[in-house]
């Protein structure tokens, strides 16, 4: 108990401490100055050094009780320098690559007087019609709760005290991810289980890891909206987890109570939201109106509730040591983007792309003539969604980039086609072009504005006219390298095996052109893998590789119907007709979760656990699980190792494997190195249909893959 906070506390009034518990929500507005005298707690940046000193000044020399502000914002992947977005950062499957983001961002927002980030989205996502994709790390718990613990640490600078760390937030809790039919804002319906299993572990690992805040999510949860759940934000956040940060409402999210329709009006909302946990409004009314009558009166809602969130806003003030310090030296202002962060931003955008598919058209040629073609060919749209104005422009196209990387190489650059809209006449020019050229490289994809908040698409395949090119260029029989940029997993069906090569490069940041150049030369190799499974067609979503086994799974691998069904390819022969499996599309996704090339080879050997059988008792120490993996090829390169575990047999229903370690691993050429996977307690375990892990004994696979192929061992856990 801090003795500074207990005497603020003490001497606040009802109207003070319900303006401490709330974000101004519009800083350039003219009652700015006189919302923050009347003791406003916390503001969005108002989006300079200068204007932040001047408020923080007005809050600590000018009110009665001199407490200085929370100055908010989303960083969510670069305040100036942009870095690749979080699911880019997640397919590099090296959690450095988060945390170098995370240490960029804090120190540039720091300096500009942020102090209090809302990110890392830990959403868990497996619905690529979700917009909100872009900002996950992906379809994994395991991986999401890597990269969370990464960049929550980065971003508090480890204790969460020092001069350079920002607040983190997690969000949003929760299950925002599982919203029905990938709709922003829907409703969502889950079992405890599944809560447990899926969605709530990357925030239990995220506040376990010193999170400084939670938000909560928009969306209604077996029919409680989660801004006024109070099983979830006080039972298991606060009370189960210990988390003793600041709980967040999300913008208007306490007000949408009433549109939820279990509120009467606002102040009834108000008034749940505090009850259910939540500490700190963002947006809606002013809790405190102009003329200081408080929205909700002392009975209605316990005091005791309201000093406890007053207490937790005060303590994160304390904590990122605003009372000794709130000014920031505005001499840093401004400064942008330095060289310094720009070079983190490229070394993370070369560890992002996947090479999704290769038949030898990539890495391109030194020379020879080269059409570069499509909307990306000269779009500067790299820095995908939640990206401020002010953030650092991308300074040069891929057609720039690529002339640089590849000077010998005889360019044709088309003008770069619309994302939507073609024209017979264009695609036909581009033919033409394309028939004076060796190769074609096609650079396609999303806009950055179709995906992110309120951005879900129920058509997720490549927008317009995009398609209808890569066709013309097919049809004309031109060789074919795709540069794939997109916010989600697309589908990529109807044209993916007429194309030689497929690059997916995400939206990799201010240094995408370069990187992407570089991955297309060769210079780098590309060692990301999928976060998040590509699916063939819409209708498989949501998708995701650790499904639940079924108990009619096919077996036949997709053997076709006969073709007087036109356009049905699933299993028909009599064994395996009733099977879960859709009749109009082969079995499985397009790309799986954790599939990547190289431009080398990769082979996994020499596969070892330390104890083939054990007990629950040798599990505080675990197991070690051991495999060799060699460059095979004449490149260097990064090879990813992923550990899944199976359970064979349980009391509940199992995935049909589990991540539970991964590896990036940079090889020579020729090289070859051991790596060693530690396995605990909890990494065979599974949540019951209570709030209990269940461990039990029994046979495991093991298997461990590298994207492209895959060894498998057994472990046996006996009784104890
Ligand atoms: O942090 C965001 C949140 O993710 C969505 N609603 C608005 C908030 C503040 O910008």
């Amino acid at each position: 108990m801090s003795a500074r906070i207990e005497s603020l506390l003490a001497r606040m009034t009802w109207e003070q401490k319900l303006m401490q518990l709330q974000i101004l929500w519009r800083p350039d507005t003219a009652e700015r100055g006189e919302l923050i005298r009347r003791g406003m707690g916390s503001t969005f940046w108002p989006q300079s050094a200068t204007k932040t000193n001047e408020m923080q000044r007005i809050a600590v020399d000018e009110t009665p009780l001199g407490i200085p502000l929370l100055v908010a914002l989303d960083v969510l992947h670069g305040q100036f320098t942009i870095f690749p977005t979080p699911l880019a950062q997640a397919a590099s499957f090296d959690p450095e690559v988060a945390a170098c983001d995370a240490r960029v961002s804090a120190a540039e927002a720091r300096s500009n007087g942020v102090n209090w980030t809302f990110s890392p989205m830990v959403d868990v996502v497996r619905d690529a019609r979700w917009g909100r994709v872009v900002e996950s790390f992906g379809e994994d718990v395991y991986l999401a709760s890597t990269f969370t613990v990464a960049k929550v640490a980065a971003y508090q600078d480890e204790a969460g005290a020092s001069s350079d760390g920002i607040a983190a937030c997690l969000k949003h809790f929760v299950a925002y991810g599982a919203a029905e039919a990938g709709r922003d804002y829907n409703t969502t319906d889950l079992s405890d289980r599944t809560l447990r299993e899926t969605y709530l572990e990357t925030f239990r690992v995220g506040v376990a890891q010193g999170a400084a805040s939670v938000m909560a999510s928009f969306n209604s949860l077996n029919g409680h909206p989660m801004h006024a759940n109070r099983a979830l934000l006080t039972g298991v956040l606060k009370d189960e987890w210990g988390f003793n940060g600041v709980v967040v409402g999300d913008a208007d999210g306490v007000a949408s109570l009433v549109e939820h329709g279990v509120a009467i009006d606002e102040r009834a909302a108000i008034a749940a939201a505090f009850d259910a946990g939540i500490d700190v409004v963002m947006g809606g009314s002013p809790l405190v109106g102009a003329d200081g009558v408080p929205v909700i009166a002392p009975e209605d809602v316990s005091a005791a509730r309201v000093d406890d969130a007053v207490r937790r806003v005060l303590r994160l003030k304390e904590r990122l040591g605003l009372f000794e310090q709130p000014y920031v030296d505005s001499s840093f202002a401004a400064a942008g983007s330095s060289d310094r962060h720009r070079a983190f931003a490229r070394l993370a955008a070369e560890r992002c792309a996947v090479l999704l598919t290769n038949n030898g058209a990539l890495p391109l040629p030194a020379s020879g003539r080269i059409l570069l073609a499509g909307p990306y060919a000269r779009s500067l749209d790299h820095l995908g969604a939640w990206v401020q104005h002010f953030a650092t422009p991308v300074g040069e196209t891929l057609a720039d980039a690529l002339r640089t990387e590849l000077p010998d190489v005889l360019w044709d650059v088309a003008d770069g086609t619309d994302f939507f809209e073609t024209t017979d006449a264009a695609l036909a020019e581009m033919v033409e072009r394309a028939s004076a050229a060796d190769l074609v490289v096609v650079a396609v994809g999303e806009p950055s504005r179709i995906s992110g908040e309120a951005s879900s698409r129920a058509d997720i395949s490549l927008p317009g006219a995009q398609r209808r090119l890569i066709h013309a260029l097919a049809d004309a029989g031109a060789r074919i390298v795709v540069v794939l940029a997109t916010g989600r997993a697309l589908v990529v069906e109807d044209w993916v095996e007429r194309v030689d090569a497929l690059l997916c490069v995400w939206h990799l940041g201010v240094e995408a052109p370069a990187a992407i150049a570089a991955t297309l030369s060769g210079r780098v190799n590309p060692g990301g893998r999928v976060p998040m499974t590509f699916p063939r067609a819409v209708g498989q979503v949501p998708i995701h590789y650790d499904h639940e086994r079924t108990a009619r799974p096919p077996r036949t691998g997709g053997a076709l119907l006969p073709e007087t069904i036109a356009g049905f390819t699933g299993p028909n022969n009599t064994d395996d007709y009733y099977t879960s499996k859709y009749l109009d599309l082969p079995l499985g996704p397009r790309f799986d979760f954790g599939h990547g090339l190289s431009y080398t080879t990769f082979e996994l050997d020499q596969l070892t656990v330390t104890r083939e059988t054990i007990t629950a008792r040798d599990l505080p120490n675990g197991v070690e699980v051991f495999v060799r993996a060699r460059n095979t090829g004449d490149r260097d390169g990064d090879v990813v190792i992923m550990l899944f575990v199976t359970d064979e047999v349980a009391s509940l229903t199992q995935p049909l494997r589990r991540l539970r370690g991964f590896r990036r691993v940079a090889l020579a050429a020729g090289e070859s190195t051991r790596v060693a996977f530690p396995l605990g307690a909890d990494d065979l375990a599974f949540w019951g249909d209570g709030a209990e892990r269940i461990l039990e004994p029994g046979d495991f696979t093991i298997t461990l893959g590298d994207g492209t192929s895959e060894l498998r061992t057994r472990l046996r856990l006996e009784e104890s």
